[in-house]
């Protein structure tokens, strides 16, 4: 129990200590999604926003799916990428939507888990800021275990607007899944085989 704890503690302290220290650009965010091609077909984002990282992993990934719950912004994304057919646009709350995405997959796929309010003209699911636990039940519950998970702004995983603290986080995970985790650059990173992160 002690020695749990001071895990967790550490972990916390890892993750402030990495946002406060360690920043990726929007581009070297992207590049390092893109690398991950090269092992996985698959690319899933949740919140679409204005589709950037969306348009970087088109034509990389073969398949590239993303959710958006702002009405505008999906519909900007959907007709921003008609047309492409190995890029899906879904509109809605990724806490729903994802089930549906999951059950598409014809294999592992790498998780960008980046679906939470960020401010004027952006969405949130009633007065929940992040949807991520059920997003990670979801994942968890799929038939491939061996998904690459990525959430994005480690920095806010502190307990409060409906984020877990990264502590509670880890419990969650190590309580409901198989994968490892670590938080680096800004980002917490599940996986299972630590060759395919
Ligand atoms: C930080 S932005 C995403 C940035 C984008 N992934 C990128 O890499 O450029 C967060 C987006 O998540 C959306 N969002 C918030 N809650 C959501 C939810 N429950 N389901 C789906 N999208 C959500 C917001 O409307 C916002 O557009």
């Amino acid at each position: 129990m002690i020695k749990q704890f001071v895990r967790d503690f550490q972990y916390a302290l890892n993750s402030r200590e990495h946002s406060l220290f360690t920043h990726l650009l929007p581009n070297e965010k992207r590049d390092r999604l893109a690398a991950h091609a090269a092992k996985y077909d698959n690319f899933v984002e949740t919140g679409t926003y204005l589709g950037e990282t969306t348009a970087a992993m088109s034509g990389v990934y073969r398949k590239v799916y993303t959710v958006e719950i702002h009405e505008e912004l999906y519909r900007k994304a959907a007709a921003r990428f008609a047309g492409q057919d190995y890029i899906r646009c879904f509109h809605g709350d990724s806490a729903k939507v994802l089930p549906e995405i999951v059950a598409q997959l014809d294999g592992p796929a790498v998780f960008w888990l980046d679906a939470h309010y960020s401010g004027p003209r952006t969405g949130k699911a009633g007065s929940r800021e992040t949807p991520i636990e059920d997003e990670l039940a979801t994942i968890f519950e799929s038939e491939s275990k061996e998904h690459l998970i990525l959430i994005d702004d480690a920095r806010l995983f502190v307990g409060k607007n409906s984020y877990p603290t990264i502590g509670r986080l880890w419990k969650f995970v190590r309580t409901h899944s198989p994968y490892s985790m670590t938080v680096r650059d800004d980002i917490i990173r599940l996986y299972r085989d630590p060759e395919r992160y």
